[in-house]
């Protein structure tokens, strides 16, 4: 069977003749990617740059003089001028009152999470609350609240969709420590199964008693995110996955009132107001300068306003819909795809619709013979296709567990065989014999601003030969 031509998507999806402006983007801004013949498929990994932001960037540098920030002298002052309209830049796309919101810039979104995890302060009998379709640096912060006693629950998600049974999240809510201190985090989307959990959670679990911390890392490159609807008290992203270009830098927005409670373990350059060798004693300086250790990365950081304005001239409402537009026909393509008694080439983790997921798509292929084609030869065949796309788990194991269906009671007989207590040590390899003839990883598809039919046409195509591999 021929894969339908564009047409089967306008047929299924009229709104996608909305978004040819995208069309025109790609030509004249990401015209390497038909250059190359390259179809780009992992935006969840990271965005793509168009040019003309590395241009403008460029053309700011050589024309500038920028000195470090944090002095009163030109150089410097025009530097602290550039950090301040990009910060400025940030709270306005998110819609974010300056009086309400506070944008402190990082390294990335880990660095972000790396921040209210050390600094949120978790005592004995407090909690901390997650998904499981949580990133590892989301997982991580439950160290913090290990090493200060506090107690720590997972929310599973469940298998086919991956989504949350909100009547478990709605008696986790009201375990909430009175008087005490207790976060809750998700994913607004998940980077395994693309599912987009509920932003309403937001206020119900706030009215709960709970902080909330919404890693908008993988949503916000192709959804909106309306702080002044939306107020989380800590959101965390990184810029590279929203427009490519700079990498290194990334965002912790909080909310005033939420910020004066995080207590930082420690102070740096440019976190203080004074600090004495002789007199033992430090004073933070408030709100973003808090959070910002040592010197910005002072020359990219313009290259977030940049990145920015290149989305909302791109417009964001116009990627979301044909990434939801291409994100349908995928899905209903690669479900198509059968042997020739009628199993399915494809299994698919995560929602076979629309219906609040995002352009990211995670899968195994199966041969003839309902054996799971290993997912890094999957990643080779496809990469000798031109095709970029990510296999693993993608940091996510919460979502790989669930999506494998790897047991609490296997993992846990992995991890406490004699040999690893002995090297204190466990590798890749180690867990892939220890789970012997299951998938240690999946195969992960994902669309972004520069997105087209012809992408997802190849991907489709790319599928259609593993029949014939593993038939
Ligand atoms: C949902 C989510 N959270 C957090 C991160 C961490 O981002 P970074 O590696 O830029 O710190 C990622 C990266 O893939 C992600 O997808």
């Amino acid at each position: 069977m021929e894969v339908p031509a564009e047409l089967s998507v306008l047929e299924m999806y009229p709104e996608y003749a909305q978004t040819v402006s995208l069309d025109e983007l790609r030509a004249q801004e990401y015209s390497r990617l038909d250059a190359t013949r390259h179809a780009y498929l992992d935006y969840t990994g990271g965005g793509l740059y168009a040019e003309s932001q590395v241009s403008e960037h460029n053309l700011l540098l050589r024309k500038g003089l920028f000195g470090n920030p944090h002095s009163r002298n030109p150089t410097s002052q025009a530097t602290t001028d550039l950090v301040e309209r990009a910060r400025a830049k940030v709270l306005e796309f998110f819609q974010a009152s300056p009086d309400e919101y506070v944008a402190i810039f990082t390294a990335n979104a880990s660095t972000a999470l790396k921040l209210v995890g050390e600094s949120y302060p978790f005592t004995a009998g407090d909690h901390y609350l997650l998904t499981f379709d949580n990133h590892n640096s989301v997982n991580g912060i439950r160290e913090y609240a290990r090493a200060r006693q506090a107690e720590i629950s997972y929310v599973p998600v469940n298998l086919p969709e991956m989504r949350v049974d909100e009547s478990v999240l709605e008696t986790q809510w009201k375990l909430a420590r009175a008087g005490g201190h207790n976060l809750f985090a998700y994913p607004a989307q998940s980077n395994f199964s693309g599912v987009q959990h509920p932003l309403g959670w937001i206020a119900r679990a706030q009215e709960a008693g709970w902080d909330v911390l919404l890693d908008a890392a993988a949503f916000v490159a192709t959804n909106r995110l309306d702080l002044s609807v939306y107020k989380p008290d800590y959101v965390t992203l990184s810029f590279y996955k929203m427009f490519g270009y700079p990498t290194g830098i990334g965002c912790l927005l909080a909310r005033r009132e939420a910020l004066r409670k995080l207590h930082r373990p420690w102070f740096a350059g440019g976190t203080i107001t004074v600090a004495s060798v002789q007199g033992d004693r430090y004073f933070m300086a408030d709100g973003a300068p808090g959070f910002e250790d040592g010197t910005l990365d002072y020359l990219s950081i313009p290259g977030v306003e940049i990145g920015l304005r290149h989305l909302e001239r791109a417009g964001l409402d116009t990627i979301h819909t044909r990434c939801r537009c291409l994100t349908g026909w995928l899905i209903e393509q690669l479900l198509l795809l059968r042997h020739a008694d009628g199993q399915p080439l494809v299994r698919l983790y995560g929602p076979a619709n629309t219906e609040h997921r995002g352009g990211t798509l995670t899968m195994n292929f199966y041969d003839a013979a309902g054996r799971v084609i290993d997912h890094r030869s999957v990643e080779e065949n496809a990469s000798r296709h031109g095709i970029s796309l990510r296999t693993g788990c993608f940091c996510n194991p919460g979502g790989g567990e669930v999506a494998l269906e790897l047991s609490r009671t296997e993992l846990l007989g992995c991890f406490n065989q004699p040999v690893v207590e002995e090297k204190h040590a466990f590798t890749v390899d180690d867990f892939r014999l220890c789970i012997d003839g299951k998938s240690t990883g999946a195969v992960r598809v994902s669309l972004g601003v520069a997105s087209n039919f012809e992408d997802v046409r190849r991907f489709v195509e790319f599928a259609r030969g593993l029949l014939i591999v593993g038939g």
